[in-house]
């Protein structure tokens, strides 16, 4: 399960995503470097977090088809094993995308559907979601970044072997910080999420270790019900 856990490594410089990689480094299987540790910490960061961990470079690519392939062709030649792109974009922005990371065939390309921050209500944003999942799984994408509600139903419309990715993750009472909607580990591997992003609630736990093992354990158990039933 530590594996499907993906750690969001939003931290203001090198030395601390690299203390975090390493304290972490036997309990999660990938690290998500976002915009902030981008900015500061770049490429050579990158690279060397990828020398013991899988990378997901959430770097959210909105812009005209173009550049965003371009964008996803840089990333696939970083070596990263998933990047993503705004399905907002539209159909053409994602086509572009999705040829250009044909030529990197470790790298998934995912979009993001509706942002879990963004307040739209429940149902629409759930019905919003699968439009762009599908929208998304036409123009050749291997999956997206949603909620946790909206996983199952982008599991039925656009199959399987389509990639849910999911933050939001919350566990125990923490706080929602400004995430909308929010679902604990055990509910998002019920709902057949395929990844779990996780970032404040391990990072700023008192024992950011033992946090990522309580929510590897949540994974666990719902995986082992899941397989029983
Ligand atoms: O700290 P928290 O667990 O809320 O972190 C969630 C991470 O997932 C952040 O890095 C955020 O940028 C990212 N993310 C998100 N919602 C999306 C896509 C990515 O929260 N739709």
């Amino acid at each position: 399960m530590k594996n499907r856990l993906m750690l969001a490594l939003d931290l203001p410089d090198r030395e601390k995503a690299e203390a975090m990689a390493s304290e972490l480094a036997g309990d999660i299987g990938w690290f998500k470097i976002g915009l902030r540790l981008f900015v500061a910490a770049g490429p050579e960061l990158v690279r060397s977090v990828l020398q013991t961990h899988k990378v997901f470079l959430d770097l959210k690519f909105h812009d005209i088809p173009n550049t965003v392939a371009e964008a996803v062709a840089s990333a696939g030649a970083l070596g990263v094993q998933m990047t993503n792109i705004h399905a907002a974009g539209g159909p053409d922005m994602m086509r572009a995308a999705a040829d250009a990371a044909r030529s990197f065939p470790h790298m998934k390309l995912i979009a993001v559907t509706v942002l879990t921050s963004d307040p739209m209500p429940a149902v629409e944003a759930k019905i919003e979601a699968v439009r762009r999942a599908e929208m998304a799984r036409e123009a050749g994408l291997h999956g997206v970044v949603c909620s946790v509600h909206e996983a199952a139903a982008i599991k039925r419309a656009c199959g399987h072997d389509f990639l849910t990715v999911t933050p939001g993750i919350r566990w125990g009472g923490q706080s929602a910080n400004d995430q909308q909607r929010i679902a604990d580990p055990a509910f998002a591997i019920a709902q057949g999420a395929d990844y779990l992003v996780v970032g404040r609630p391990i990072l700023q736990a008192v024992d950011p270790r033992a946090a990522a093992r309580e929510a590897v354990a949540m994974m666990q158990s719902a995986n082992l019900a899941q397989t029983k039933a």
